[in-house]
C-alpha cells in the first residue's frame, strides 16, 4: 500500500546513513518527506544521498561534537526551515564484561548515544513547530539484563529517560517525543564490534535463541514503528516506548 504520511514534511535521520536509520530515511522519503541525514562516513553518506530523492539534505557530522550538531541544525535550517519528524537514532554499541570497560569505552558510548541524542535534541527544537514528532531509538536491553552490556544498556536507559522527561516538557508546545526499543536487528551495528566471524556467528545464533520470533528483526521493521511514531496517525502517542524485539522482552 502506497501512502503520503510525510508529504510537505521534513525529516531529520541521524545515522542515516547505515542500518535502522537509512531505512528510515528511506520509508519517510518514500512517504513524501523532505529527507536531511547526518552520519559520520562521507561514503555511505554520499551512497544513502542518492537513494533519498534530488532534495535530500546529506551531512557529514560527528553528533559527539556539540559544533558538529550545530552544523547540521544551521543547515537544515537554510535549506528546509523546519524538521516535523526528528529521528534521534545515531549510535554505537559495544559489549564488554565490566572488568574490561575502561575509560576509553565508556566515553565513547555515552559521548555518542547520550550526548549526541540530548544536544541533537535540544539543537532540533526551535526547528520543530507545533505537531512535530520526536522519536529516540533506544533498544530492548533498556529492560533486559543483558550481560556484558553494562554500557551500552546504561546509555539506551539514559535516553529512555530523557524521553520521559521531555514528555512533559515539550507537551505545552505540542511536540510528541516517544522512544523504539529495536530487539536484535541486522545492521552493520554487530561487525563493528570487532568480533572474529566466528564469535559474532555463535553470538547471533546465542541472540536469535533468545527470541520468540527466532529470527533477527530488519531495518524495515524498525523504520515502520518509526514512521507510526512520526505520523499523525499517532497524534494521541506520547511518552511511550515501543519494543519491536520479536517478543524478546515478553519473556
Ligand atoms: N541493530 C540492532 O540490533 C539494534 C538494536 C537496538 C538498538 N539499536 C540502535 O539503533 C541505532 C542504529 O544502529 P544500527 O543497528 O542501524 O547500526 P549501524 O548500521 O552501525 O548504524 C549506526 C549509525 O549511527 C551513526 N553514528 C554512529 N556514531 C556516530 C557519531 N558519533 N556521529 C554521527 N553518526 C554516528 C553511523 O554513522 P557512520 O557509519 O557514519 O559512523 C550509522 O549511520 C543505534 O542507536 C543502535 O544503538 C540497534
Amino acid at each position: 500500500m502506497s501512502r503520503n504520511r510525510f508529504q510537505n514534511k521534513v525529516a531529520l535521520v541521524t545515522g542515516g546513513n547505515s542500518g535502522i536509520g537509512l531505512a528510515a530515511a528511506q520509508a519517510f522519503a518514500k512517504e513524501g518527506a523532505r529527507v536531511a541525514i547526518a552520519g559520520r562516513d562521507p561514503e555511505t553518506l554520499k551512497q544513502a544521498h542518492a537513494t533519498l530523492g534530488a532534495n535530500a539534505i546529506a551531512i557529514q557530522a560527528d553528533v559527539s561534537k556539540l559544533a558538529d550538531i550545530d552544523r547540521v541544525l544551521a543547515q537544515v535550517k537554510k535549506e528546509a526551515g523546519r524538521i516535523d519528524a526528528l529521528f534521534v537514532n545515531a549510535g554505537v554499541g559495544h559489549f564488554a564484561p565490566i572488568e574490561a570497560s575502561d575509560e576509553a569505552f565508556f566515553d565513547k558510548q555515552f559521548a555518542t548515544n547520550v550526548k549526541g541524542a540530548y544536544f541533537t535534541i535540544q539543537k532540533a527544537l526551535p526547528l520543530m513547530p507545533k505537531g512535530s514528532s520526536i522519536v529516540i531509538n533506544a533498544s530492548s536491553v533498556v529492560n533486559l539484563g543483558m550481560p556484558n552490556a553494562s554500557v551500552y544498556a546504561a546509555t539506551k536507559a539514559a535516553v529512555a529517560s530523557l524521553a520521559r522527561t521531555l514528555t512533559m516538557e515539550l507537551a505545552p508546545r505540542g511536540i510528541r517525543i516517544n522512544v523504539v526499543n529495536p530487539g536484535p536487528i541486522e545492521t552493520p551495528i554487530f561487525e563493528r564490534m570487532g568480533l572474529p566471524a566466528e564469535a559474532l556467528k555463535e553470538m547471533g545464533a546465542q541472540i536469535v535463541s533468545q527470541v520468540p520470533l527466532r529470527r533477527f528483526g530488519s531495518p524495515e521493521d524498525i523504520a515502520a514503528a518509526v514512521l507510526y511514531l512520526s505520523s499523525d496517525e499517532a497524534s494521541y502517542v506520547h511518552g511511550t516506548s515501543l519494543a519491536v524485539d520479536g517478543g524478546m522482552t515478553a519473556l
